[in-house]
């Protein structure tokens, strides 16, 4: 039997596949639903002070088969409402990743002070959605106010703090060095990939936002890419995203640097049992690989046997 137990610094979990944010989290249900499905732990849906109601429709296209082109708009019900859901699923036992946003270094260590009494074993700074003004990727790709972002949060709580950051700079990997700076316990990367659908009909874009993100399996590569190149620059753990829909991508994250990963586009394209179909393929095929521990192949791709 192969050992899918991983960590990601003082946080353990039963398999390294965790439910990505905004996804399938909106619900203390669905996280429930999720864990039950056989994820290792579910990131929830980005909250932030106040309720939003996000972008008018369309908001999601699904561009051919490569993937989910999306600009939310970041809806949620604001943090004083989100907190019953949370607890709803930690009552039923779920390892909870608190993922939040806000436009400042501040409004993100009040959002993680308010998170913290309900349970959840970590939060995810939301430094990376490509859609929303003054949010997201705005602020999270200038890596001086990671730093800030990340020091001024890990100030205002005992939990560990992952900063999920953006594919959509020129070097990703300092972003992930600002954040470690700022003490981050953990990376996630990545969030979506900024992108465009065009309606020739109607000669606009597709989403009534205009630019969209992109999901799915099209931005595996630079989702790989970005977790090698951060796996060379920092030293706290790395989580991996972006076009996760099979063991052979669990696996080539993990030899890439990750030590966790979590699945978005595929739960929405594929089910909720995608996290029971991983599980078994990856250990089919670790075992075939001749593996016994999933954490002995983090990063092992950078040393290749025998290489000098
Ligand atoms: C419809 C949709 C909504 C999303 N909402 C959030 C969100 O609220 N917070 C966040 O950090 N990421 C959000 N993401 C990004 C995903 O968590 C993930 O980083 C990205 O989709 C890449 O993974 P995937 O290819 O497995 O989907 C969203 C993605 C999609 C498609």
């Amino acid at each position: 039997m192969v050992d899918l137990r991983t960590d990601v610094g003082a946080l353990a979990f039963r398999n390294p596949l965790l439910l990505a944010s905004g996804i399938w989290g909106e619900s203390g249900q669905s996280l429930i639903g999720a864990y039950e499905a056989g994820a290792g732990a579910v990131v929830s849906k980005s909250i932030g002070a106040e309720p939003r109601p996000g972008y008018p429709n369309p908001t999601v296209e699904q561009y051919s088969d490569w993937g989910f082109l999306n600009a939310m708009g970041l809806p949620n019900p604001g943090i004083e409402a989100y907190p019953e859901e949370i607890r709803r699923a930690r009552a039923g036992g779920v390892p909870i990743i608190g993922s939040i946003f806000a436009p400042t270094s501040q409004g993100f260590a009040e959002l993680a002070r308010a998170m913290e009494p309900t349970g959840v074993c970590a939060i995810e700074l939301n430094l990376s959605c490509p859609h929303a003004r003054g949010l997201g990727s705005e602020i999270g790709s200038d890596p001086a106010m990671v730093t800030e972002v990340t020091r001024t949060v890990k100030a205002a709580t005992r939990l560990p703090v992952w900063a999920k950051l953006t594919p959509n700079v020129a070097d990703p990997a300092a972003l992930a060095v600002a954040a470690e700076v700022g003490g981050a316990d953990a990376i996630t990367a990545i969030n979506t990939v900024r992108g465009l659908a065009i309606d020739p009909v109607l000669r606009r874009p597709v989403l009534a936002h205009g630019l969209g993100g992109l999901s799915g399996p099209a931005i595996k590569p630079i989702g790989l890419a970005c977790v090698w190149l951060m796996y060379e620059q920092v030293r706290i753990p790395i989580v991996g995203v972006g076009g996760i829909r099979t063991a052979r991508d669990v696996i080539d994250y993990t030899l890439a640097g990750a030590r966790a990963v979590q699945v978005g586009t595929a739960v929405a394209t594929d089910s909720i049992s995608v996290f029971g179909r991983i599980t078994s393929e990856l250990e089919r095929e670790l075992a075939a690989l001749g593996v016994e521990r999933l954490t002995d192949l983090v990063g092992t791709a950078h040393h290749p046997p025998g290489a000098p």
